[in-house]
């Protein structure tokens, strides 16, 4: 089977076999299905943070579980819940298009609801982490579905529980606590600017959605036209006296406080390495955002993960810095 349209970066590779999962019988049913060939399994939602590096010999699971409801609606707010094969953009939409806020700012991010944890996505400012409220999923240690409060999701920065356990987990729902009331997050430069320059007078958590599609457009490549798997590379968090080594030889270095340490920004490390818009015959650089891959004409998991692994060392000989990779890399 055909994993082509199945990665957002457009490589070509094939699973032995492939199931679409739309409920948690389903699921059951292919895991089973799998552990009775001793197959191996891989879950997926819809590959937009992921390389294919080789074909999988072994069950591709697809994630399809539909479900968006709310609940504990009162006066402080309301609980979405959405299936793990619920699109996240659609979902953003429908929250912000129904007054709730919490979520608007990560409108445009390519891929699924249960997919949302495990890299715990983030956008101008807000992470998923600031409102989800819990994560239901198969602990495929035990055999039991359980439900992961916020605080068992042990969320930072790009990373989760179920990102450092791979195939334990299986997410099929989550759940998130959004308010009509609750203050936009307004605060990341670009997006401040964006809404000033439009001057809207009273904003709503949909204009905040429509500036964050508008931002968004305006720099990263839609996957759709130009296959990518968004961020190729997490923004490293460096020691204080780290960050002031670079910065007396770069003063022009860009950097945020998080944690005590300073988390840089990768795409201008990788700009001051030459790499943006760079291309070699099959794959390349974004020329609007240097943190982004790009397979422009059928690259391979391979020619991207060679791209990418020249990125990193030139970024480690100039400035010392470890880039690690956010997108995983599966197949054999
Ligand atoms: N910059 C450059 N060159 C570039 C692009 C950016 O020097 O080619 C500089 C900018 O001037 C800016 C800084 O780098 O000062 C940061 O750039 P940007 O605001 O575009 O954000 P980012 O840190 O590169 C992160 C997320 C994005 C998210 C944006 C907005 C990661 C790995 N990436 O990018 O997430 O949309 O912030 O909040 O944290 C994704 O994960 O796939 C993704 C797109």
């Amino acid at each position: 089977v055909s994993l082509f349209g199945l990665n957002t970066l457009g490589v070509s590779a094939t699973a032995r076999y492939y199931i679409e999962v739309k409920s948690l019988d389903d699921l059951h049913r292919a895991l089973a299905w799998a552990q009775n060939r001793g197959c191996k399994t891989l879950v997926l939602g819809s590959g937009s943070n992921l390389v294919f590096s080789g074909d999988v010999d072994g069950l591709v699971i697809h994630m399809q579980i539909p479900g968006r409801y709310w609940e504990q609606v009162d006066e402080t707010g309301a609980t979405l819940v959405l299936g793990a094969g619920e699109n996240w953009h659609q979902a953003v939409l429908y929250a912000a298009g129904a007054g709730y806020r919490g979520i608007e700012n990560l409108a445009l991010i390519p891929g699924t609801a249960g997919a949302a944890p495990v890299q715990n996505i983030g956008a101008y400012g807000v992470e998923l982490c600031d409102t989800l409220v819990s994560v239901t999923a198969l602990d495929r240690e035990s055999g039991q579905t359980l439900r992961l409060d916020n605080a068992a999701c042990d969320f930072t920065y790009r990373d989760s529980v179920f990102k450092r356990s791979p195939g334990r987990y299986i997410i099929t729902e989550i759940r998130l606590r959004l308010s009509p009331t609750t203050p936009l997050q307004l605060g990341y430069r670009e997006l401040e600017d964006y809404l000033e320059s439009a001057a809207s007078k009273e904003l709503t958590a949909l204009k905040v959605a429509e500036a964050v599609i508008a931002i968004r457009r305006r720099k990263l490549p839609d996957p759709e036209t130009i296959p990518n798997a968004g961020s190729f590379f997490k923004n490293p968090v460096v020691p204080v006296a780290q960050f002031k080594d670079i910065q007396s030889l770069y003063p022009k270095v860009v950097g945020h406080p998080y944690n005590g340490a300073i988390k840089l920004a990768a795409a201008w490390l990788i700009d001051q390495c030459g790499w943006k818009g760079y291309r070699n015959s099959r794959v390349g650089v974004h020329s609007r955002q240097a943190l982004v891959l790009i397979n422009h004409a059928g690259g391979s998991g391979h020619e991207v993960l060679e791209l990418a692994a020249a990125i990193r060392a030139s970024v480690q000989s100039r400035f010392g810095v470890t880039l690690e990779m956010e997108p995983g890399v599966v197949g054999t």
